[in-house]
């Protein structure tokens, strides 16, 4: 009787320790692969362009861009791979650093949360969880005060 309550108690000691390793295991998950890897960045980029190319507030900044296919097939690429690189997946960004990228536009702070919210219903269109959603805008936001150059 003893033996069995005792061999009860190690196996539901070792589910406990295989469930603590799974957990482990999913939290060890980079953001990239939590997110879906390159094909679910590369919807969320095309998303995010569209929101940005409808959105009055700032797609002036953009006419350069979206009235050539090869310059916005190069910008939509560009943001996959920074996005893809900075989230700890295998991709290497090869664009400009976010200072030189930006300089002389004359971005807003206005300007730059019109972008983020942008992004954010890209994000939420795709239903990409809140974790993975704080996570990617907590790569994201520490770019801003090398893109944004007036109050
Ligand atoms: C965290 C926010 C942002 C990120 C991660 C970001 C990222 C980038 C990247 C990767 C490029 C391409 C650089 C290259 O060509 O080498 C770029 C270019 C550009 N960005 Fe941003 N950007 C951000 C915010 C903004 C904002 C707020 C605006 C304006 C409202 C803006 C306007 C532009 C424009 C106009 C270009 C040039 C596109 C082209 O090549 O035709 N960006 N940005």
């Amino acid at each position: 009787m003893k033996s069995r309550a005792i061999s009860f108690v190690s196996a539901v000691l070792m589910l406990a320790m295989l469930a603590g390793t799974t957990a482990a295991f999913a939290a060890d998950k980079s953001l990239y692969d939590r997110l879906g890897g390159k094909p679910a960045i590369t919807a969320v980029v095309d998303e995010f362009v569209s929101r940005v190319a409808a959105d009055s507030r700032i797609n002036g900044f953009f006419k350069a861009t979206a009235a050539d296919p090869a310059r916005l097939a190069k910008f939509k690429a560009n943001l996959v791979d920074q996005i893809c690189q900075g989230s700890g997946g295998p991709c290497k960004y090869m664009g400009k650093d976010m200072k030189t990228a930006h300089a002389g536009m004359g971005i807003s702070d206005a300007d730059f949360n019109a972008l983020v919210e942008d992004l954010v219903g890209a994000l939420d269109k795709f239903k990409v969880p809140t974790k993975e959603k704080n996570d990617l805008l907590g790569i994201l936001g520490p770019m801003k005060p090398d893109i944004v150059e007036k109050k």
